[in-house]
């Protein structure tokens, strides 16, 4: 990360079209994100992060402030494998522990297990549960579900 020029910042309106370009590409299971979707996300209390280096966005992750967790965590293949998931994962939680947030929850889709080895790295635990994948329709997805996973926050003694 030392020879990375990366700086870790709240998303901002010039970001959405290289975010819209990053989920499609890296979830391209899901339904393809809009950019109507991303400004909404941004305009909603500061809760995308983004991973800025000077010629653009390297990687981002959502903060959702309903379920207490992360999702949609990306970072651009040139960069992976340098730890700035980690420094991602990190800047949630040190917001999260700001915010109260007893805990932060995430998903791995069941498509790509491999992950919960790199969130267990990160300190997540599985929670024993699967939640379906519901679409704009209401429908589950037959096949794909999510893998919970939760890390408890240590708040300080009262
Ligand atoms: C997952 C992702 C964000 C990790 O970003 P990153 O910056 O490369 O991660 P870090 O540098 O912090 O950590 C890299 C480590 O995680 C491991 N890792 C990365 N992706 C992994 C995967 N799919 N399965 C298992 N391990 C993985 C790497 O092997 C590496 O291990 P090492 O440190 O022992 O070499 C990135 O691979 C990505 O954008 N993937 C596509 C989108 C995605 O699947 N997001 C997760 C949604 S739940």
């Amino acid at each position: 990360m030392n020879t990375i020029d990366v700086r870790i910042r709240f998303g901002e309106g010039g970001d959405v079209e290289a975010i819209v370009l990053l989920i499609n590409a890296n979830f391209p299971n899901d339904p393809p994100i809009d950019q109507e979707t991303i400004a909404s996300w941004i305009a909603d209390g500061g809760h995308l992060i983004v991973a800025a280096a000077p010629h653009g966005v390297v990687g981002f992750v959502r903060m959702d402030s309903v379920r207490l967790g992360l999702f949609h965590l990306v970072v651009v293949h040139e960069l992976r494998n340098q730890g700035l998931g980690r420094l991602l994962v990190a800047n949630v939680e040190d917001r999260a522990r700001q915010l109260g947030w007893p805990h932060v929850l995430l998903g791995v889709d069941n498509a790509t297990p491999g992950l919960v080895g790199y969130y267990e790295c990160l300190g997540y635990n599985l929670r024993g549960d699967v939640q379906p994948i519901v679409a704009a329709d209401g429908s589950e997805d037959p096949v794909r579900s999510l893998i919970m996973m939760e890390k408890i926050l240590l708040l300080p003694c009262a």
